[in-house]
């Protein structure tokens, strides 16, 4: 729906599908901004918009408006792998030709996207006379929301790149950059996210108050200063603004995937993986990444390892410090990192055979440790190694403060960085290659368009655990850092109490994470022995969990307090629930009125009344019943505790 406005100055409303959500955009003075109402109460005050460039006037002012373009887009669009497969693609858009009336008269779309629970726009230049290459000094775009609005943030530009703990703030308090997307709630109840959409060739977009007190756009710069250089036309990533009743309804939010474009190749060779991995030894002190008497990836580990994952029924198998660059503090070091030249004690041509006759899908690792003019140089050759190995999926890591390219320091997060990130995608799809990216760029589902960017990191993970994660983390992630996508949250490690690495959480949370964190890429984290000798029957829940759903169901949950979701297999007919809390213990009544008709059998995971994650972490209780649609399950959570719930149609 569109309504005119027959004033001097320009003004015009979009509405979405349901009319409920509305833009409002205006033209004033040859200046342009826009609001959003939702439920008629106005959530974005007049926000500006526009573009500082270096050597030229800023494209901001003595703009007229040429032309509108309106239509409407009614579209169910299916997802190869993820949380939903369907989602809906509906909304109205208005496309606003914008021309300056003086010299130089350049001219440039603002497109909006009105969803039912979502705001996008973004900036379109087209080629133009004296305007066709040009370096952006600053994005101007501004979210004036009010400032007693409460912020869930994490910062940017610090050493850990997007590994911090999500804190609470009111708007007021954002002086310093975050990054999105940034969780908001209105005072007068309204949950919102700000975030970007299909994020290209541009530096990433952090949020900051400017000197008026608004939250305005911080495009993440490159070492010379500006933000980007682009060729025109040149369209920027969607600006992308999620709007919800509720906390819950908030983490259901998927048109950042409807504003990203379908794949343009045949994706159909990549499938979701499950997999263990010569990895956790490492953290907690038995092996190590770099050669010697204790190093972890040797052929003779690496084939433990494999019979292990055929034994456990898991498909694959992470190889970590199987190549020349770990000597040493392979922190500092990384620019020797050669990834196609194996230790001398590890054989990669002898392990890829064996693991195919195991019928074992390898993910070959590559850290980069942010050396990217290092990495970039053997990139083909280090593809095509692999490739020609059978090795279809690879786990890269970028674990620097900075990225490196000839000597210069830049953002992960930069034009430069996206675009080094999006090489690696190509590229690896072109070999026909899956990635999961650790130290990543954050999601902007571009997965839509590449599947096969199966997984990243991009938040604290369970590595951090052993002191630097709270049971609140978890609890954080659903409504923050995963309404950009999956997460490698590096789940399943059940050895809780293990001297270096004491996890402050319950057995039966570590494996709630595989239904409330999802990864297109789910490593089941722990040694293979922990889970065939110690825990054989919680370990069945991580075999049955799959790695792809049908559709998702939040059920519960208060944004660093608790999160309760199910969801259903891709592939059968069974559902899966999980829930975690924070450090108070909850008890969660769960309505089965989703379920189809017809028994389930109900395979449930909890936490035992005494457990505790950090005087019981092991208690935990493991039954099954038949269940239906109409009846219910009231679950216990413990301090720093969880559930898993498998649901089989009998
Ligand atoms: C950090 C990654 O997150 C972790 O998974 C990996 O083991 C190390 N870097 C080494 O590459």
């Amino acid at each position: 729906m569109f309504k005119w406005f027959s004033h001097s100055e320009i003004e015009r409303d979009i509405f979405s599908p349901d009319s409920l959500v509305r833009c409002h955009f205006t033209l004033k003075s040859g200046r342009i901004s826009y609001a959003i109402y939702k439920n008629d109460k106005l959530i974005i005050k007049p926000s500006k918009l526009g573009f500082k460039i270096c050597g030229e006037a800023p494209l901001q002012d003595n703009l007229k408006l040429v032309r509108t373009q309106v239509k409407k887009h009614a579209e169910i669009i299916e997802l190869q792998w993820g949380e939903d497969r369907y989602i809906n693609n509906n909304y109205t858009e208005a496309a606003f030709y914008l021309a300056e009336n003086k010299d130089p008269k350049r001219i440039m779309t603002l497109r909006f996207r009105i969803f039912d629970n979502s705001v996008a726009f973004r900036y379109e230049i087209p080629p133009q006379p004296k305007f066709q290459r040009i370096t952006i000094k600053d994005e101007l775009t501004e979210f004036n929301i009010d400032l007693n609005t409460t912020a869930w943030k994490i910062p940017a530009y610090q050493p850990d790149r997007y590994e911090y703990n999500y804190e609470r703030a009111a708007v007021y308090d954002l002086k310093h950059s975050v990054h999105t997307p940034l969780t908001l709630r209105t005072q007068s109840g309204c949950y919102l996210a700000i975030h970007e959409a299909a994020l290209y060739n541009y530096g990433s977009m952090t949020i900051k108050l400017n000197d008026q007190q608004i939250l305005k756009t911080d495009i993440t710069p490159l070492s010379d200063g500006s933000k980007a250089h682009v060729d025109l036309p040149f369209s920027t990533p969607w600006r992308l603004i999620m709007l919800a009743d509720s906390a819950i309804e908030l983490t259901t939010n998927r048109t950042m995937y409807a504003l990203n474009d379908p794949p343009a190749q045949d994706f159909s060779w990549v499938k979701t993986l499950k997999f263990i991995g010569i990895w956790w030894a490492m953290y907690v002190g038995e092996w190590t990444w770099a050669p010697g008497e204790r190093h972890g990836a040797t052929t003779a580990h690496a084939k433990e390892y494999i019979d292990a994952a055929v034994r456990l029924g898991i498909a694959g198998l992470l190889i970590e410090g199987w190549n020349e660059g770990w000597e040493g503090d392979w922190l500092e070091n990384g620019i020797n990192n050669k990834f196609t030249v194996s230790t001398s004690d590890f054989d990669l041509e002898e392990v890829a055979s064996y693991a195919r006759h195991k019928g074992i899908e390898l993910v070959g690792h590559h850290e980069t440790v942010g050396f990217i003019d290092n990495y970039e140089k053997q990139l083909e050759s280090a593809y095509n190694y692999y490739a020609a190995n059978g090795v279809h999926y690879i786990k890269t890591g970028y674990a620097g403060s900075m990225m490196m390219i000839n000597g210069r320091r830049e953002f992960h997060h930069s034009q430069l960085g996206v675009n080094h990130y999006q090489k690696t995608v190509e590229l690896a799809a072109k070999k026909h290659i899956c990635l999961d990216i650790h130290e990543p760029i954050k999601g902007t589902g571009i997965e839509r368009t590449w599947p096969n960017l199966l997984s990243r990191e991009g938040a604290r993970g369970q590595e951090y655990e052993g002191g630097a994660l709270s049971p609140s983390h978890a609890c954080f992630l659903p409504y923050t850092r995963l309404l950009a996508g999956g997460m490698d949250y590096t789940s399943g490690i059940l050895d809780l109490a293990n001297s270096v690495k004491r996890m402050a959480t319950t057995l039966a949370r570590q494996i709630a994470y595989f239904v409330t964190i999802y990864s297109g890429m789910a490593m089941a984290a722990d040694r293979p022995f922990i889970y065939e000798d110690r825990f054989p029957e919680v370990f069945k829940f991580i075999l049955d969990v799959p790695t792809n759903f049908e559709k998702t169901l939040p059920l519960a949950g208060e944004i660093g307090r608790y999160y309760v979701v199910a969801r259903k297999d891709r592939d059968s007919l069974d559902w899966y629930i999980g829930g975690v809390t924070n450090e108070e213990g909850r008890r969660i009544h769960i309505s089965l009125d989703f379920l189809d008709s017809g028994v389930y059998q109900a395979e449930i995971y909890a936490d035992s009344d005494d457990a505790h994650y950090r005087e019981n972490p092991f208690g935990i209780n493991i039954q099954q019943k038949h269940v239906g649609r109409g009846e219910a399950l009231d679950l216990y959570m413990a301090p720093g505790g969880g559930f898993a719930i498998r649901l089989k149609k009998l």
